[in-house]
């Protein structure tokens, strides 16, 4: 089945959400900093919901707290005919959430907006620690990632 627990939901990341607990669902993966609801606004504005190719979508539990997030990011690209690719990023489920499938229903789900908004492929990078999860949700490894910190 590809249904969420009973009483959950899944939707875009909104402008309100800063109450619901988005930030803290992110400190689950990693330092999140101290962001004031007045940055999180902001930064939300900057992503205006989709229209820049930010797609940050999250599932709230029944009492409407967030319990999961996960961002898909459409690149454009001049090669593959002007093709798009996707990026995911950002996967975090709250530490007492973890093992519902709420991290699979979220990659389905930017794997469907990624597919509907014509990417020819979708990327990310992850840790050996999470490889087994990205594998049961359809990716396989390619490549290899390199960085360079500022
Ligand atoms: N290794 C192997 N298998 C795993 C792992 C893992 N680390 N995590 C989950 N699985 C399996 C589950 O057992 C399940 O298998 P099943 O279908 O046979 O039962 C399947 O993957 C789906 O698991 P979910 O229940 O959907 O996983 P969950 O909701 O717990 O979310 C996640 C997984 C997002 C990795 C969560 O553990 C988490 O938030 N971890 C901390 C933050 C993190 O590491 N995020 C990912 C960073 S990489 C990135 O963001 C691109």
């Amino acid at each position: 089945s590809s249904a969420l627990p009973d009483g959950y939901s899944i939707r875009p990341l909104q402008r309100g959400d800063f109450d619901a607990g988005f930030l803290d669902v992110l400190r689950v993966l990693t330092q999140v900093g101290d962001v004031s609801k007045e940055d999180f606004e902001k930064r939300w504005d900057e992503m205006k919901a989709g229209a820049g190719g930010y797609h940050v979508l999250v599932i709230l539990d029944g009492e409407e707290k967030i319990v999961g997030t996960g961002a898909l990011i459409v690149e454009r690209k001049f090669i593959h005919h002007l093709g798009l690719v996707g990026h995911i990023e950002d996967i975090a489920v709250a530490k007492d959430q973890q093992g519902k499938k709420l991290g699979l229903r979220i990659i389905q789900a930017l794997d469907y907006v990624a597919e509907n908004t014509g990417c020819y492929k979708t990327i990310l990078d992850c840790s050996e620690a999470n490889e087994g999860f990205y594998v049961k949700c359809g990716f396989k490894r390619a490549g290899l990632e390199m960085a360079h910190y500022y």
